[in-house]
């Protein structure tokens, strides 16, 4: 029996995204999971090959699939330099085949990021690299001006540029308050599949569904001393809708519909080896939460707080700031008890 179109389609864009993750065996994965004949899998495999979507390296003892792809690279002096003209005249073209809530994530994260470089870098060029296969986008965008993390951390005299991190993944941060209001990265990061920032030698990945928020230190990589890199991947098939993402930040109880509401990985605010229990690290924490009507405390992968850190959070910061609800969630039992301990002194006076 042979498959509709659609279910035809489906099962090839299953195999381009197994091959894209260089699985040891692609065909075999496939055809076990749709529970269709390897035969079948191996002739929609050559007919890929064909038309060119992938390659086939036939030279080991079983075939190795990659996928083809057509990279762009592109480089502009910024004196003068407009994005949204970037966009269209050279990166629009470059994008086929793409749904329209897909492109519109590209539109807006590609020429936040591009302003970003024009603005914010003090760079004297950008360079650009657009990287198309059959699943998915990737942008580029680097330029080697001061770097965002040391910019960040120049801006509010902060002890390490690692701090800046924490920063950015709160929201509203912008150095520039007359001119931005610090919502490109906060956005972006949360609409592509996949976005970094390398800067510094620090790395902040952000993976939309997958919660995480990772600070990578010590990337060791000569050619991250200098500039901002941002990478952003998102899927052809990707679900992502722009006013959805800009609506989960939206705290219930803000009628102006703004970016009322954030959400923060509190293990942003320890590092390496580090213990969340003193005022001042609850203070980093907290800095600039007064923008918000919600915060959300994601505490996964902490698992104990201590006694001042906590009371700083939970009982000193709500009686100065009553308009600001915080959320905690995924508390480990420890977490919890500390949260609670903070929370019932509040009344006492
Ligand atoms: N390429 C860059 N080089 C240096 N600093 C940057 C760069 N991109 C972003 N930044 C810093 O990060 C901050 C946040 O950026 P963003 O979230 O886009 O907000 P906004 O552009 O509205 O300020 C900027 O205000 C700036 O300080
Ligand atoms: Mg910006």
């Amino acid at each position: 029996m042979s498959l509709s179109f659609e279910a035809r389609q489906k099962v090839t864009y299953a195999l381009l995204k197994e091959m894209k993750k260089r699985t040891e065996n692609p065909i075999v994965t496939i055809s076990n999971k749709f529970d269709i004949s390897k035969q079948t899998i191996y002739r929609y495999a050559q007919t890929l090959e064909k038309e060119g979507f992938i390659r086939v390296d036939r030279s080991g003892k079983s075939n190795v699939y990659s996928l083809s792809e057509r990279e762009v690279h592109k480089s502009f002096n910024i004196d003068g330099l407009e994005e949204d003209v970037v966009w269209r005249d050279y990166v629009l073209p470059l994008i086929k085949d793409v749904p329209k809530n897909v492109l519109q994530v590209c539109s807006y994260g590609f020429t936040e990021m591009l302003n970003n470089a024009i603005d914010h870098s003090d760079a004297k060029k950008v360079y650009i690299d657009v990287t198309e296969d059959a699943v998915s986008i990737e942008f580029m965008i680097r330029d080697y001006g001061i770097g965002i993390f040391t910019k960040i951390q120049q801006a509010l005299g902060l002890e390490d540029p690692k701090h800046s991190i924490l920063e950015l993944a709160k929201g509203k941060f912008t150095t520039d308050p007359a001119r931005h209001s610090g919502e490109g990265i906060f956005f972006t990061s949360r609409m592509f599949d996949l976005f970094y920032i390398r800067s510094c030698e620090l790395q902040f990945l952000s993976e939309r569904n997958k919660g995480k928020d990772y600070l990578y230190e010590d990337l060791d990589k000569e050619d991250l001393k200098k500039g901002t890199c941002v990478i952003m991947e998102i899927e052809k098939d990707s679900d992502v809708v722009i006013k959805d993402v800009f609506d989960m930040f939206t705290a219930k109880d803000d009628e102006s519909f703004g970016f009322s509401k954030t959400y923060i990985p509190v293990r942003l605010a320890k590092h390496e080896g580090e213990m969340l229990v003193s005022r001042s690290q609850a203070k980093r924490l907290i800095r600039r939460f007064d923008r918000f009507m919600e915060v959300i405390l994601d505490f996964k992968d902490v698992t104990e707080i201590g006694q001042a850190f906590a009371d700083e959070l939970f009982r000193v910061f709500p009686s100065d700031h009553p308009n600001v609800e915080l959320i905690p969630k995924n508390m480990s039992e420890d977490v919890h008890k500390m949260v609670m301990r903070a929370m019932s002194n509040r009344t006492i006076q």
